[in-house]
């Protein structure tokens, strides 16, 4: 527990300094909370908006996409606004003809060494709506809300970028892991490129926190990981530097990379709901601030079900140095809007 004067200045915490603080393991009055994909399907004010404009085309207008962004946060008030946009559009910019319909589809993937030679780095222009609603939240947010930028790692930009359609098994990047590392070693450098460009460009228009979403690691072995995924989001960290804003690093169905994925250099690790929260605490939760990880469907539960697994998941992670209260992977599209509210409220009402 904080001593009496802290524990007055951590009374006047704004939302943005508890985000920044918690990314660092420094003290708060209370966790910040905020949830991977809550600009979505779910809330009507999107599917209104959705219904009369295409998901790309949402994304390339500064003024729709800050909208967006701003929707889960006036009816919730959570503690950080993600920019709406995707880890997909910067692949543009690399050359790569991208649709989403509904999931995403790369028209012409890279299939050999060969194909490399198509790629560009162009990146700024696909993102450019992006960065322009980081820098207008950022204003118009103050020290209501920190704002959330985000890219794809290289090795889940690299599945994207060579699979046409995703496969589950990650058929087509993982064959070419074993069957031409050398190619697959050049594609990552590519998208450590990407994936930097696209992490300056967010900085430079204000992004408070970043998050690296490599959802796709968790196929690897730990040892894979480090050959591949690991080697790449390091060389992507080594790159920011040491001036970078806090950053957190996801990867889904990743128990087994916790200690990797720690090792990072990165700020926080975002857990996905197989993790059980106090075991990661009282492991890498000495070293890096977690975030995460109730599961997405545990907001289908009855509203006291969730307000009381939503409690037990505050209560565990006040053993990491620091917690930022998420899902463990994004809002499901069937979830009611009263469970996003009780999940918020809970968190906003719970003690130090
Ligand atoms: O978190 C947020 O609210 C910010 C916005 C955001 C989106 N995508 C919006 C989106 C973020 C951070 C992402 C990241 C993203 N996109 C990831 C990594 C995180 C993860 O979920 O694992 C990945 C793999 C993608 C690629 C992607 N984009 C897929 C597979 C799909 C289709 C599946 C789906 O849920 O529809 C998208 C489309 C997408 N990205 C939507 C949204 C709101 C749905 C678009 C629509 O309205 O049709």
């Amino acid at each position: 527990m904080p001593d009496g004067i802290a524990a007055k200045s951590l009374g006047t915490l704004s939302a943005r300094e508890r985000f920044v603080r918690a990314a660092r393991g420094e003290p708060v009055d209370r966790p910040p909370v905020w949830l991977m994909r809550q600009a979505g399907r779910y809330l009507p004010e999107y599917r209104e908006l959705r219904a009369k404009t295409g998901f790309i085309e949402m994304c390339d207008r500064a003024e729709l996409a800050v909208e967006v962004s701003l929707q889960p946060w006036r009816r919730f008030g959570m503690d950080g606004v993600v920019v709406f946009s995707d880890i997909l559009l910067p692949l543009r910019g690399a050359g790569l003809e991208l649709e989403f319909s509904p999931g995403p589809v790369v028209a012409r993937p890279l299939a050999a060494e060969s194909d490399l030679a198509r790629l560009g780095g162009e990146i700024e222009a696909s993102i450019a709506a992006t960065c322009q609603a980081i820098t207008r939240l950022r204003r118009e947010l103050g020290e209501r809300a920190a704002v959330i930028g985000f890219a794809g790692a290289p090795w889940t930009l690299a599945a994207y970028a060579t699979e046409a359609k995703l496969s589950r098994d990650l058929e087509v990047l993982s064959s070419l892991a074993w069957r031409e590392p050398r190619f697959l070693d050049r594609l990552l450098d590519r998208m450590v490129e990407t994936c930097v460009a696209t992490l300056e460009l967010e900085i430079a228009a204000g992004a408070d926190c970043l998050q690296i979403f490599d959802t796709w690691a968790g196929t690897l072995s730990a040892e894979r990981f480090e050959r591949f995924a690991g080697r790449a989001l390091r060389a992507v960290i080594e790159r920011l530097g040491p001036k970078r804003p806090p950053l957190v690093v996801f990867a889904r169905g990743a128990a087994h990379l916790l200690e990797p994925l720690a090792a990072l250099g990165a700020d926080v690790v975002s857990l996905d709901w197989r993790v059980d929260l106090a075991a990661a605490a009282a492991g890498i939760g000495q070293r890096v601030s977690l975030q995460g990880n109730l599961d997405p469907t545990a907001l289908f539960a009855p509203l006291p079900e969730l307000a009381r697994e939503t409690e037990a998941l505050v209560r565990a992670g006040r053993a990491a140095r620091g917690h930022i209260v998420n899902l463990g992977h994004g809002v499901l599209q069937r979830t009611p809007v009263d469970a996003v509210a009780t999940f918020v409220r809970t968190v906003q009402e719970s003690a130090p």
